[in-house]
């Protein structure tokens, strides 16, 4: 190999070992409500949305490599900031109809899961059959203000309405 050559693979290397240092947050923060779902309804999501949804992330082992970590990082915290299926009880009754609404949106447009996750995760394709549950699931009636009481009761009741 060419001296040159053998000097830019040095570089490259290097690079590539100094980006691995850069610290990144690969976290997850305790669940403190989930979004109210059923059964079937819940396994889809976390099938397609809640590697970026919520607080039980699946990190795959190549989320520990730069710079493609930093992507999926990317990728969560952004995930997380639009809608966080973990934090439900943070939102109030507005938010909640507002967020099940644009679940919908992006599910029904084809935008989620992004096009880039689904090569990476064919499980979280989603099926006609996915679609319609997940249809019924966004249109959750708006609880009832014994409901909320109940849930404020047990927050940590995954199924709490
Ligand atoms: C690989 C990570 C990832 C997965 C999986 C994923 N999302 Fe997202 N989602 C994002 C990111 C990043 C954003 C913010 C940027 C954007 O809108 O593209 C986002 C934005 C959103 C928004 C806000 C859109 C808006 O602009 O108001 C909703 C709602 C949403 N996602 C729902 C879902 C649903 C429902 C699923 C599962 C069917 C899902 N996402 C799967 C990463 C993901």
């Amino acid at each position: 190999m060419p001296k040159g050559a053998i000097l830019a693979a040095e570089v490259l290397t290097a690079a590539f070992l100094a980006i691995q240092l850069v610290p990144i947050e690969r976290t997850n923060p305790p669940v403190e409500t989930e979004v109210p779902a059923s059964p079937e309804a819940r396994a889809v999501l976390r099938r397609a949305c809640y590697d970026c949804h919520s607080n039980e992330v699946v990190w795959p082992w190549y989320a520990q490599v730069a710079p493609v970590s930093w992507l999926i990082a990317r990728d969560v915290r952004e995930g997380r900031e639009e809608v966080n299926y973990s934090t439900w009880n943070r939102l109030d009754e507005d938010e909640r109809r507002e967020a099940l609404e644009e679940s919908w949106e992006e599910i029904v447009d084809g935008d989620m899961p992004p096009w880039l996750y689904r090569p990476l995760h064919p499980a979280a394709k989603l099926t006609d059959e996915d679609r319609r549950i997940l249809d019924q699931w966004s249109r959750l009636p708006p609880r009832s203000a014994a409901d909320r009481a109940a849930e404020r009761a047990s927050s940590l009741d995954p199924f709490a309405r």
